[in-house]
């Protein structure tokens, strides 16, 4: 069985072709550098590129594959949630190839494009408990077997990837804001600052609180003036080297992040540990709760390697098995939809070509 995947949920392009439990050809396209500079993802933006990449990587993974598409046997694409103008071309695209090559086409929930891809290339799936965290969803599931998943817990506000990527903007690092934090992080203290650890004692989370600390913060530190007054546009003021207020054009802020400034380096290492340790204390409350003898780990903040360290030794403390994806396979990218096509294929199910993408698609209730 070989399965040609796309993803185009939003700002990057992937078209992946598996075979069995072979990864025969996976590319991704970024748009980061378009977007970067207006400080996040324009929609508009994101479905041209995305009409430019996506029959050039078509070709590519192909010819990697050395494969030719009308011997692939079905075709999947994600189908929510994400951007409309985005989902609408990966989908359309895989519609069109099923229609036109008389195959099946699948339909894949990102999210469950994710939770899946911990055990990427294996043949079964093994109750557990698993946290998605991305740039736009945070969610603790129990997943009993693929496709019977229950929503244990659920951001109400930011999700922790927004949350890495808003407070990096706020001290003018790069998009996306997660390895840049993570990056400083490294050479930091965490305990320098006490930053929130919002609902302890809900299942669900919230990282708002702590963005609105940091930015409170900042103007007490005297590095960067009151949000009130700040300049909200293309410009924004930043720490230099010195902790310095300074007032920078996009291009400069790649420069200051490049420098070495020990009171920045311990606010991401403050934000970071405050994300991490929420994210892994709610956790194995759920998988103690839940009474599972796995957890797992997915999307784009968990390449971050604080996270999988303390949360490989946290489930170590509790007796749990833990798995996580390859870093690669963490961020967005076609290899986990065409992983996630596969086992739905294997259970005889598919879709139909007239279902339609929706960006608020669930993955259960
Ligand atoms: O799963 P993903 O690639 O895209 C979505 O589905 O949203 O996740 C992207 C998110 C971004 O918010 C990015 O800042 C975050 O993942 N991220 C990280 C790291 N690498 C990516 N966050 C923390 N540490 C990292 N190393
Ligand atoms: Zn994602």
């Amino acid at each position: 069985m070989t399965i040609l995947a796309l993803e185009t949920s939003c700002d990057e392009t992937a078209v992946a072709i598996l075979r069995g439990s072979e990864l025969l050809a996976s590319e991704v396209a970024s748009q980061t550098a378009e977007h970067e500079k207006f400080g996040g993802v324009v929609p508009e933006v994101a479905s041209r590129n995305h009409l430019v990449h996506a029959p050039r990587l078509l070709e590519r993974v192909a010819r990697q594959a050395k494969v030719e598409i009308s011997q692939i046997d079905a075709f999947a694409a994600t189908s929510g949630p994400g951007l409309a103008s985005s989902l609408m071309i990966g989908a359309s695209i895989a519609k069109g190839l099923a229609i036109g090559f008389g195959k099946p086409y699948l339909a894949i929930n990102h999210l469950e494009g994710h939770l899946l891809s911990p055990f990427f290339g294996e043949a079964k799936i093994k109750a557990n408990v698993s946290l998605v965290v991305s740039g736009g969803h945070t969610m603790s599931i129990l997943v009993r077997a693929v496709g019977d998943y229950k929503i244990i817990g659920r951001t109400v506000d930011d999700a922790a990837g927004e949350g890495f990527d808003k407070i990096a903007k706020l001290l003018g690092l790069g998009y996306p804001g997660g390895p840049e934090i993570e990056k400083r992080a490294a050479n930091g203290d965490p305990k320098r600052f006490d930053l929130p650890r919002s609902m302890p004692d809900s299942e669900n989370f919230s990282f708002s609180g702590l963005k609105t600390a940091v930015r409170y913060l900042l103007p007490k530190l005297g590095v960067i003036p009151n949000p009130a007054t700040r300049d909200e546009g293309s410009h924004s003021r930043s720490l230099d080297s010195r902790g310095l207020l300074r007032d920078q054009s996009a291009n400069e802020r790649s420069l200051a992040s490049a420098r070495d400034d020990k009171l920045l380096n311990d606010l991401c290492s403050s934000v970071q540990a405050a994300i991490v340790d929420v994210l892994v204390r709610k956790t194995m409350a759920a998988a103690k709760k839940h009474d599972v003898d796995l957890v797992t780990v997915s999307g784009g903040v968990s390449c971050n390697r604080e996270l999988r360290k303390q949360l490989g030794e946290a489930c170590k403390r509790h007796s749990f098995e833990f798995k996580t994806a390859e870093p690669w396979l963490c961020t967005d990218n076609a290899a986990m939809i065409a992983f996630a096509a596969m086992l739905k294929l294997k259970n005889d199910v598919s879709s139909s070509v007239t279902q339609e993408i929706d960006p608020n698609l669930a993955l259960a209730i």
